[in-house]
């Protein structure tokens, strides 16, 4: 672990060691050197921004870059006028792939003007062949490209950027490998995400993250086991375990375990208290998974069920693996077994051969289930996804009618749900002062809705009763109960 690691200490006028995480550690005390000669010539540490466009996991992947810019000498800053500006980038969707290329050309502009400033990319985007070219040829200016398969070369990677002129290029196909053990800067010091996979093998066939994120890779139980362990010293309450498809977790290791075993073992662990995972697929939720999450006194009543579409033919064409009747009788299961249970979706609209009918179908879902929340979104043409090659899209207006209906009846569902639990007591953990009116704190029950009440700072990362005093559709306003 860095924290017992001096960089200072590690000889860089020697060949760097071969093995990981020996060697970044290498390069990190080798960009040590620069920062520090930086430090001399200008009389400040140099800054560094990092912004984040994509999922959890990318953001989980954006810790990890701060952590390394940090423990090298960066000073890490809010804003794009920095010495170093890393964007981590998405690509699930077109309007995530055009804020990348709208905020880079902003970035080429003041680096005309600041020509030492170094950018880099990385991420899903990175991954696209087409992406690579337009950069090549269009973006001269950026420093460092890399993918999603080697992230935790970043340092190695970084070295050589400052050391060179020009663009250095590194994206791998895919990977088979996970390297534990790299710095960590977290966002929150109470709550942390935690990865126990990468990647995904469903191909749904509307989705690129299979195409960018490589084979689904599991981590070993025993090394997600220890950093919660050192997460909980440090003290983290509530952790959040990310993967595509959190439910096929365990399926690829040399000794083959279950989510909801693994679930188990992280719920023995002293110090945290609430226990939040995504994403599950639906063809992949089992019974001893509902049994595990039915008995845990840390596990949230919060459950992010993605259903896409609630038409079985449409869920066929989407490779989804399952049918309407088949998501409602699993939600029936889960409500049973905790029957307090929050559950939110993600919704397509607009997939190619869509008819009203199939849309109605979706509708149908949405009523019947209630969700407390869904994200709803226009479907978006990937390229080399089986779907972007069908011939029967579906046209822009329809499409957009469409989203403006589920979207109302999405949020007079949730409306209705979270309206109910008006003048209940729930567990609040407190995250942060509100923005807004700073006589306010926020914070967020189990089932994942918001709270205001006033309070002052030092509740933040305590978990403490609140009262719901006032609905306000996706949040409340209470008080505090004891
Ligand atoms: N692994 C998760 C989802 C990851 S992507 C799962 O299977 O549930 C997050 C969401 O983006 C998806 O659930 C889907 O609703 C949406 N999405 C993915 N590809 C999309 C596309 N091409 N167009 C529109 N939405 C898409
Ligand atoms: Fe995409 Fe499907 Fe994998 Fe989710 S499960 S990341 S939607 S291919
Ligand atoms: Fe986007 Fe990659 Fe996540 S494409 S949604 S950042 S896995």
């Amino acid at each position: 672990m860095l924290n017992t690691i001096d960089l200072d200490k590690i000889d860089v006028t020697s060949a760097p060691p071969q093995e990981e995480p020996g060697r970044q550690y290498y390069f990190m005390a080798k960009c040590r050197q620069y920062t520090k000669r930086f430090v001399a010539e200008h009389g400040r540490c140099p800054t560094a921004h990092v912004q984040n466009y994509g999922c959890q996991m990318n953001a989980r992947d954006s810790e990890k870059l701060t952590g390394i810019l940090e423990s090298v000498g960066y000073e890490i800053t809010d804003t794009e006028e920095a010495d170093f500006v890393i964007y981590n980038t998405c690509t699930v969707r077109e309007n995530a792939n055009n804020k990348v290329w709208g905020r880079l050309g902003y970035l080429g502009a003041y680096k005309k003007k600041h020509p030492q400033m170094k950018i880099a990319l990385c991420g899903c985007m990175m991954q696209e062949a087409e992406v690579l070219e337009k950069l090549k040829k269009s973006y001269r200016y950026v420093n460092l490209v890399f993918g999603t398969h080697n992230i935790y070369k970043f340092a190695e990677l970084l070295c050589t950027a400052l050391a060179q002129e020009g663009m250095v290029i590194d994206v791998w196909e895919d990977t088979d490998k996970i390297v534990e053990d790299l710095p960590m800067e977290r966002k929150y010091a109470f709550k942390s995400g935690v990865n126990i996979m990468f990647g995904c093998n469903n191909f749904c066939s509307y989705c690129i993250v299979p195409y960018v994120r490589g084979r689904e890779r599991s981590r070993r139980p025993q090394d997600i086991l220890r950093e919660i362990e050192r997460l909980a010293a440090d003290g983290v309450v509530e952790i959040m375990l990310l993967g595509q498809n959190v439910n096929s977790y365990g399926k690829n290791l040399e000794k083959p375990m279950t989510f909801a075993r693994l679930l188990s073992e992280i719920e023995q662990i002293e110090g945290i208290r609430r226990i939040r995972f995504m994403t599950s697929h639906p063809k992949d939720l089992s019974d001893e998974l509902i049994e595990v999450m039915g008995k845990s006194k840390k596990i949230c009543n919060h459950l992010h069920l993605p259903l896409q579409s609630g038409s079985s033919r449409i869920l066929k064409e989407m490779n989804r693996q399952y049918d309407k009747e088949q998501y409602l009788a699993l939600v029936g299961k889960i409500r049973k077994a905790v029957p307090d249970i929050a559950l939110t979706t993600d919704i397509i609209v607009g997939f190619p051969g869509e008819t009203e009918e199939d849309f109605s179908e979706t509708m149908d879902v949405v009523r019947q289930v209630g969700y407390e929340s869904a994200f709803t979104f226009i479907y978006s043409k990937r390229t080399g996804t089986p779907a972007a090659a069908k011939q029967d899209q579906v046209p822009e207006e329809v499409v957009k009618d469409r989203f403006d209906r589920l979207l109302k009846e999405v949020q007079e569902c949730a409306f209705r749900r979270a309206e109910a639990l008006t003048g209940r007591t729930e567990e609040v953990l407190v995250e942060e002062v509100n923005s807004q009116d700073c006589s306010l704190v926020s914070g967020r029950m189990g089932n994942n809705f918001i709270v205001h009440f006033p309070g002052g700072k030092e509740l933040i990362g305590t978990i403490v009763n609140v009262r719901l005093k006032e609905c306000k559709g996706f949040y409340f306003y209470g008080e505090l109960a004891e």
